[in-house]
């Protein structure tokens, strides 16, 4: 495991658009997984300056997204989709058709978890995968629990994780849906490179238990310790 200390926000989005852009200028046609939340916006803002700039780009790469909530219209503001469109792809040259999410409206949520499943095996894999860590561990929406879940999945969100995201549905928890289809822990772990990104102080005791503690279902990021290739940036 690599553990960089960025001086700041900024500095930690730059060196974190560093890692996948150098991914993407050295392969081409990378499998990105990627990632929501407010971490990785300065990321993703780092990579469109450099993508206007025509220093990186994504023609060629494909992009499959950790997770989508469920019964959350796509064309809603805060869905997965809405937030990867106005955060990243509506500003680079990444084929529409190669920007996969899972469908949290889909009728069957078995057969949509099947098919994300399939569709990320069919591509061989994740080349390098982006990750934000919450409060209480999760990577993705693999939330704490009595064991890992290893493929794509519908989950619950735990309360601290609904809390957490209130502030993106008018500050109320109960806004927030109760369930999401996350990609499970195999394809998180089986990704050739894994960049997780950690911003501010609030999240350095989860970092320090997941990186440092015991490898447990209850703390789910602690199972990175276990990868070959895991790059840590902290902000803090
Ligand atoms: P955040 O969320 O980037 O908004 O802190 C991270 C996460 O929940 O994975």
């Amino acid at each position: 495991m690599k553990l960089i200390h960025a001086k700041d926000y900024r500095d930690m989005s730059r060196k974190a658009a560093n890692v996948v852009s150098a991914q993407v200028i050295l392969k081409e046609s990378s499998v990105l997984g990627l990632a929501t939340g407010s971490t990785p916006i300065g990321t993703y803002q780092q990579l469109i300056e450099w993508h206007k700039k025509g220093d990186v780009s994504f023609a060629n790469a494909v992009t499959v997204n950790l997770d989508e909530y469920c019964a959350l219209p796509a064309s809603h503001e805060q869905s997965y989709l809405s937030f990867m469109n106005a955060n990243f792809f509506d500003h680079i040259d990444l084929r529409r058709e190669n920007a996969h999410l899972p469908n949290g409206m889909a009728k069957s949520y078995e057969a949509e978890c099947e098919a994300y499943d399939a569709l990320i095996a069919a591509l061989g894999g994740i080349d390098l995968q982006l990750l934000g860590i919450g409060p209480n561990g999760h990577i993705g929406f693999n939330e704490p629990d009595e064991q890992f879940v290893m493929g794509t999945h519908r989950a619950r969100l735990s309360d601290a994780t609904r809390l957490a995201n209130a502030r993106f549905f008018g500050g109320s928890a109960e806004n927030v849906p109760e369930f999401a289809i996350t990609m499970g822990i195999r394809h998180i772990m089986q990704a050739k490179r894994i960049l997780l990104i950690a911003n501010g102080a609030q999240k350095l005791d989860v970092i320090n238990r997941a990186l440092n503690g015991p490898v447990t279902p209850r703390l789910p990021a602690s199972i990175l310790q276990l990868h070959p290739d895991l790059t840590v940036i902290v902000s803090a």
